[in-house]
């Protein structure tokens, strides 16, 4: 009886760990008050007396993201600040435009699981595990392929061909956040040491100097 009651317990962890979204809202929605400046867990609720459609709307996807920068990608994205109706609700968006062999550097999402459909184009995607396999898994998706992205785990997308290629990223998160593994290591603010990184990397300091010097 005690072991049922225990399974029973861990059952209802494990489910209410793998929701999204609060598993129990208080209210039909949670409209974020961007502007308040009391800092919870996500945004306040606006008044809901103030609530209109518009919260619930954005328009910003039909257009391409700029990709004149070094990667040759722009992310555009639909999370809670873009589209305060999201708040506290689990899900976003993103638009992917890429250049032609454009890449969206190597990242993840530390509260988001994300799932991308091609658009227009082909683009080569992959993960990596986390320890001790670190394993890699790849693919090539085109047009109406779908791919999905474990959340936390590190990724990317190029496109490896000479045409643009434009997806479309659902995100399990209001605001799953983003880590630029290159950026967090090389750029960050103020640096990280360059002796730490020489030893990490096996690098010598100099090659260390060199790489934060392009962030
Ligand atoms: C795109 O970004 C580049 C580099 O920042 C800038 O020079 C250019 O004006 C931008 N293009 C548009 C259409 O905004």
């Amino acid at each position: 009886m005690a072991s049922l009651v225990l399974l029973l317990a861990l059952l209802a962890l494990s489910f209410s760990y793998s929701l999204a979204s609060d598993p129990s809202p208080l209210q039909d929605f949670c409209v974020a008050d961007l502007n308040s400046n009391m800092f919870v867990n996500g945004f306040v609720c606006k008044s809901p007396k103030l609530v209109t459609a518009d919260d619930f709307t954005a328009h910003s996807l039909d257009k391409p993201g700029n990709t004149s920068n070094p990667q040759g990608s722009a992310v555009t994205p639909v999370f809670v600040e873009q589209l305060t109706g999201l708040n506290t609700l689990g899900v976003s968006l993103a638009r992917l435009d890429f250049a032609p062999y454009g890449l969206i550097v190597p990242h993840y999402h530390p509260r988001g699981t994300e799932i991308m459909t091609v658009l227009e184009g082909e683009l080569y995607v992959g993960f990596v595990t986390s320890a001790p396999d670190f394993k890699l898994f790849t693919k090539i998706v085109k047009k109406g392929d779908v791919f999905v992205f474990p959340k936390g785990l590190v990724h990317f997308q190029f496109n490896y061909g000479a045409k643009k290629a434009v997806a479309i990223s659902g995100l399990g998160s209001q605001d799953p956040g983003v880590v630029l593994v290159p950026n967090a290591v090389f750029g960050s603010n103020p640096p990280i040491n360059d002796g730490i990184l020489a030893k990490a990397f096996q690098l010598d300091k100099k090659i260390i100097d060199y790489l934060q010097s392009k962030f």
